[in-house]
Order: C-alpha cells, then structure tokens, then sequence
C-alpha cells in the first residue's frame, strides 16, 4: 500500500531527556530519581546508567542538523525537571534554561516544531524523599515547574505534553519496583498517587492556557494492552474493544481505560468503584473539571496489542499469533493491526484528535563491515504500522501526526543500552552518530508525501 498522508499530517520522532541527555551533574542539574536508582547494584543490565547517555547535552547542534537531515517536521523531547530546578522546587537553575533555550531555537532554525513533553519519569530525588506524588503538595509543585517552562520557552513552544505514560512509570516504578524510585506500594497509596498525578496534569493544562494564549496542549498514556481482533469477524472487534474499554483489578493501573476516563473525562471508570470501594479518592466537582478540562489533543504510545480471537464453541484466546510471527529485539510481538484498532477505538470512545506520539521497535542493531547499519526489520515494522494507522484515518480518524520511537539509540531504563529503538545508530564508546537505513527510508518517506501533495 502506498502510504500517502495529508499535507499537515506532522512526520516526527521522539526522545525523552534522561534517555539521551547525560551530563547527569553538570551545569547545576540536580539529582534525579533515575540518577539515584541506577546506582542501585542490579537494577540495571549490566550496570549502565544514563550518566552520559548520548551525550546530548553537548551534541544537541549535531543532533538537531541530523534531524533536519532526517527531514521530520516535529520533535518531541522531554525537559528534565532537575535541569531546570534541581531541587525540583525553588531555584531555578539558568544554564537548564540555556541548555533548552538553545535546543529550541536550533529546531525552529530549521523549521522543526518542538512538541516538549514535560514529565518523562525524571522526578526530582529532592521531592521524592519529600514523598514524591503521595504528597498532597506534589500537584502544586508541577504546576510551578510548568509555570517556569511556560515563561522560559513559552514565546516559541506552543505544543505540550503534560504527562508521558502515567501507567508505567508509576506502575513500573512504585508497584513492580523495576524503575525509579524502585518501590513496592499497596494499591491504597497507588490510587492516592493517580489522584495527584491527575490534578498535576490538570493544573499544568490550567497553567500553559493562562500563559500561552495559542498553546496546544495533551498528554501521552501507552495504550496499555490494545486489543485488537485476530481474524477481523464482529465478534472478536466486539469483544476487542469491549476489553480495551473495560478495567479489571490487576490491570487497572496499567490500562490505558482508567487513565483515558479520567483525563479525557474528569471521572472514575465506571468500573472503579466495584474494584475499590472506600479505597478510591474522592474527587470534588472542581477537582474534576480541573482534570478533565479540555484537551487538544491525546498522544498514544503504541508498541504492540493483544490479539483477541474467539472460537467457534466460544473459547475466547487472548494473546494468539502465527506460528513464527516476527518479534522485535525486545522479545515483543509485530503486531500492526493493533496500530488500527487502537486509533480506531480510541477515537470512536473520545473523539479528540490524536497523534501516536511513540511507535518504533528495538532490534540488536550492528555496524555491518561496509560501515553501515542495516535495519531492514525495523523498516518493515515501520511501514506495516503506518499502513495501519493510515487505514484507521481513512476510516475517519482525526490523527494528526506520527513520532518515531526513537530518533537516537538510547538508556533503555532497566534494559540499559543493550536494545537499540533509534533511526541513528549511537555508538557509545566514541559517541559516533550513525544514520541507520531506517533513517534513509523515514527521510524519504516524508520527502515522498510532499510530492504527492503537490
Ligand atoms: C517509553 C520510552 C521507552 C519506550 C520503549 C515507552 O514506554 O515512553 O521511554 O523507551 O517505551 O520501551
């Protein structure tokens, strides 16, 4: 299928600034989650850490001359919160200004949108031992880091993302304990902490609007397992999205249904009370519209889905593949379809514009003896899943753009730099770019819509 989009559909790619920035110390940056959990002996495979990362801190021209090269017309990166007030409250740090200030006029130099996500799981260590998001202050102290974003880079960034993946990081970070600040809490002080997050979101939204008159502003949940039917029959759609819909008690806190309730909506699934009875916060009438003001737009983070197939006899099998199917580095299954069904579903159920504001896959990506990297399975993945997303938006979904995850290889959180997910090829002994043939294919790719527009 030729993959032709309309001529403001936005092509990106995606970073977040702990994965890629290093400099972890310098300048005045102050300390970090992530900063302190690395140390921490086993968490991490083999004992990386994301202390020079790639090294952006001080390749951030070279980086954004290659996105040029790349061709894209956005990009989506992260601030680190302790960059810019390393005690993550307070003082402000004026070199974490600089740094971002520079960034973001190098973009616009070259006519590449920066979409500035605010929160990619760096939470200051200082506010952490103040008891991080179960602190009922912890809304009011985003809401100050956004109101000095907004002034800093207000006058040129226009669009934000408040919250990257609320799912996993608290998740994966204060249920599973395999990420930052590697805690096991109980579902009580869970649910309190989604209650925080979300009026955080909510009073960020509040505050870009009040200082940013023409900001454009979302959040960006993973779309938790998306579901998506195996053999594409009324049954199996039916019960796809019934499932993507729905929320059960062991997977709430990871599904993208509570999440999407409560920001898109300002409320509780329905489900919620079932579940947690007295345990769920309550939420007054202003809380709830604070949280679930309107947004323009979601993100969605899309890896893979979930297959849904039911049988004749009505043996539901969840999860089901052809025999051999391709699976990236990472061991996770190819599964464009889900790419489809979840922009599809998503946008029936919240009808707001969307952009995938991640899709990408890792591979164990190597320098071949021509000097080169040779992709091509990250290039099939990449254009299957855009041939469904496609599908979805001539089925009438609002999508208005694409971020590839991710420009650069880089710190894969606990996987450290064993997967590889970028366009660009890092080496990180001597810290050599290398543009893979996915960032040759991607280049030409969004070269080619713009002949076709014309
Ligand atoms: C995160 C990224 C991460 C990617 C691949 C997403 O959940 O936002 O930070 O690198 O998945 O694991």
């Amino acid at each position: 299928m030729e993959l032709k989009f309309n001529s403001d559909f936005a092509f990106g790619a995606a970073t977040s600034s702990y994965q890629i920035e290093g400099a972890a110390f310098a300048d005045g940056k102050g300390v970090s989650i992530w900063d302190e959990f690395v140390k921490e002996p086993g968490k991490i495979l083999e004992g990386h850490t994301g202390e020079v990362a790639c090294d952006h801190y001080h390749r951030w021209k070279e980086d954004v001359a290659l996105l040029a090269e790349l061709g894209v017309q956005a990009y989506r990166f992260s601030l680190s919160w302790t960059r810019i007030l390393p005690e993550g409250t307070g003082k402000v740090n004026p070199k974490g200004i600089e740094f971002y200030n520079d960034l973001i006029n190098e973009l616009l130099k070259y006519n590449i949108t920066p979409y500035v996500t605010l929160y990619h799981w760096d939470y200051p260590n200082a506010l952490e031992l103040r008891g991080g998001w179960l602190n009922p202050e912890s809304p009011k102290r985003f809401q100050e880091y956004t109101r000095v974003v907004a002034e800093a880079f207000g006058d040129r960034v226009k669009h934000f993302i408040t919250f990257n993946e609320p799912q996993i990081f608290l998740w994966l970070g204060y249920d599973k304990g395999s990420h930052a600040p590697g805690l096991h809490y109980s579902e009580k002080r869970l649910l309190t902490m989604t209650r925080h997050v979300a009026l955080a979101h909510g009073l960020a939204v509040q505050e870009l609007r009040r200082q940013i008159l023409d900001a454009r502003v979302g959040y960006a949940p993973t779309c938790g397992a998306a579901y998506y039917p195996y053999e594409e029959t009324e049954v199996n759609i039916r019960k796809a999205r019934k499932l993507t819909n729905g929320l059960e008690k062991d997977d709430w806190l990871y599904s993208s249904s509570f999440w999407n309730e409560l920001i898109l909506k300002g409320r509780y699934h329905l489900k919620c009370t079932e579940l947690f009875g007295e345990s769920l916060p309550k939420l007054t009438k202003e809380e709830s519209d604070l949280i679930g003001q309107k947004l323009d737009f979601c993100g969605m983070n899309l890896y893979q889905g979930c297959s849904v197939s039911i049988a004749e006899d009505g043996w539901l099998t969840l999860g089901k593949q052809p025999v051999g199917h391709a699976k990236t580095g990472m061991g996770w299954s190819v599964t464009p379809k889900a790419m489809y069904w979840a922009v599809k579903n998503f946008y029936e159920e919240y009808q707001i514009p969307l952009y995938i504001t991640e899709n990408g896959m890792s591979s164990l990506d190597v320098i071949s003896e021509d000097g080169k990297v040779h992709d091509p399975a990250r290039i099939v993945y990449l254009s299957e899943y855009l041939e469904q997303l496609q599908r979805a938006i001539q089925d009438g979904a609002d999508v208005k753009g694409y971020f590839q995850w991710s420009f650069l290889d880089n710190f894969e959180w606990e996987k450290g730099y064993t997967d590889r997910f970028g366009l660009v090829y890092v080496d990180y002994e001597s810290q050599k770019r290398i543009p893979k043939d996915s960032f040759t294919w991607y280049s030409e790719l969004i070269k080619r819509q713009k002949h076709l527009q014309e």
